[in-house]
């Protein structure tokens, strides 16, 4: 599954994924419940659900329980795979709010939220968190059994506590622990850093009924620099529909996404997604923080696209990756 990703996990992004053969299912970025429910100029392009709504997840995230209520009941009536809930985002503003990790506080708000929501949403219903404020493996138990008490569906851990933002490796062990003491299946996720290490996770999880792994597996950052890596790994498990690609062509990969972010954003948006894409992107070019930075000093989208050629004109060999 693609990661919620702010910024990142919009319509431009699955239709790239889909082009190198897509993976199973696409969770959104984090929608606001209240902006939703408002009419915000721009909730449109959040909840546009193509190029494969029935694979879309769509996450939502806020602190007022009506309003997320209200606004999954909204989402709930499209076509999607489901619709998750925000309670691992550690961003302080979001949190002082109540919102994102900020629900970790209090097992019987939380609980409330989804006997709620539950009520209102008949689709698949889950949540991604985090471990929570402390690394407290027992706590985190009792968080996730209670929400499953109250109708959750599935729960994605990224298995980090929310002070430690990227830093330390994620307790993947926490996983299999989970999984053993709920019904419902818990997802993984946290720093997948290849295909192969992709394929091995895969290779560990549910397909043959193994109890002690993960039931799914979610990528963020590694979609978004190699947005062919779920087909890779699909390849690597020797599913006989997924050839390998064999040799990417990064420069027509760029431009392509530069075309789908035209296409399918805001023009208010361009600029900043085109630069969190490219953050990522790049790191597959020898020169990644240089071309960054000249990437960055651009103001269009035309004008990057320009910049992109100009770098691979004068480093040829670094438009095609060799997989
Ligand atoms: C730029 C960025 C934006 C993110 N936005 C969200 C978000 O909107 N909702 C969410 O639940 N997690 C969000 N995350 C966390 C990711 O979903 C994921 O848990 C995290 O990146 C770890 O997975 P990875 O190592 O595969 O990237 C974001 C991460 C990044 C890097």
């Amino acid at each position: 599954m693609l990661a919620p990703m702010a910024e990142l996990s919009h319509r431009a992004l699955r239709e790239l994924i889909e082009g190198f053969g897509g993976c199973d299912e696409y969770f959104t970025e984090m929608i606001s419940a209240g902006a939703l429910l408002g009419g915000g100029p721009f909730e449109s392009y959040y909840i546009d659900g193509a190029p494969c709504p029935d694979r879309v997840v769509y996450q939502l995230v806020g602190s007022d329980p009506e309003q997320i209520a209200g606004a999954a009941a909204l989402l709930d009536q499209k076509p999607c795979a489901g619709i998750d809930l925000n309670m691992g985002c550690s961003a302080p503003a979001i949190v002082r709010t109540g919102a994102g990790a900020g629900w970790m506080a209090s097992i019987d708000r939380a609980g409330a939220l989804i006997a709620l929501v539950r009520r209102r949403v008949k689709k698949r219903l889950s949540v991604k968190l985090r471990i929570g404020p402390e690394d407290d493996f027992d706590y985190l138990a009792a968080f996730c059994r209670r929400l499953e008490g109250e109708g959750l569906d599935l729960v994605t851990l990224h298995p980090r506590t929310s002070r430690e933002k990227f830093k330390r490796r994620p307790r993947w062990e926490y996983i299999p622990r989970l999984r053993a003491l709920l019904r419902i299946p818990v997802a993984g996720n946290g720093d997948i850093a290849s295909a192969g290490e992709l394929a091995r996770r895969a290779a560990g999880g549910n397909a043959a009924g193994n109890a002690g792994t993960w039931d799914a597996l979610m990528v963020g950052r590694l979609a978004v620099r190699c947005p062919w890596v779920f087909a890779q790994a699909r390849a690597m498990e020797g599913a006989a529909s997924s050839p390998l690609p064999g040799v990417i062509n990064l420069e027509e990969t760029a431009r392509r996404f530069l075309d789908l972010l035209a296409q399918y954003q805001p023009r208010e948006f361009h600029l900043s997604r085109a630069r969190r894409f490219f953050a990522y992107f790049c790191d597959n070019l020898k020169w990644a923080n240089h071309v960054k930075t000249l990437l960055n000093r651009e103001t269009t989208l035309s004008a990057m696209a320009a910049r992109l050629s100009a770098y691979f004109r004068e480093c040829p060999e670094e438009a095609r990756l060799r997989l």
